[in-house]
């Protein structure tokens, strides 16, 4: 079944603040399709769908940034045991191998063995994740993962 959505409706809309111009289009999908869509996006918190979409869009540009090597910022938050020998100063070695990428640290001690930590990098996407890699790959890095955004969405 095809729901058509009437253009009286905004389904997509453009905001008016950084992206100028509103602009209203319309969309055809499976009312099922809708239906799950209008479900999860009311557990989200969404008032509508227009803004649903709008993030489904700018989530979709800020993958395509990180595709193109474009200039993003990357969250990497990882967690070490600090007992690990070497492990610190590699850490700190990496990180100051790439310093023009490094924007902000922060260290919290979460326990006897484990250390918290959440490294903000700016940079093209191909040097921020090699960076990532190396630093999740180093031995007594137990867990971790890195978060991208851009400006561009
Ligand atoms: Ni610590």
């Amino acid at each position: 079944m095809t729901l058509l959505v009437s253009k009286s409706s905004p389904i997509v809309t453009k905001g008016r603040g950084a992206m100028g111009e509103l602009v209203r289009t319309g969309l055809s999908l499976e009312k099922e399709l809708l239906e799950k869509f209008d479900a999860v996006i009311h557990r989200k918190g969404y008032q509508n769908r227009s803004e649903a979409i709008r993030d489904l869009i700018r989530e979709h540009l800020v993958h395509a940034a990180t595709d193109e090597n474009k200039v993003i910022v990357g969250t990497l938050t990882m967690v070490y045991d600090h007992h690990q020998p070497n492990l610190s100063a590699k850490l700190i070695e990496a990180q100051h191998a790439a310093s023009s990428k490094v924007l902000a640290a922060t260290h919290v001690h979460l326990d006897h063995h484990h250390c918290l930590e959440v490294v903000i990098l700016k940079g093209r996407s191909g040097e921020v994740r090699s960076l990532a890699d190396r630093i999740l790959s180093l031995r007594g890095v137990k867990h971790g993962e890195l978060t991208v955004t851009t400006t561009h969405g």
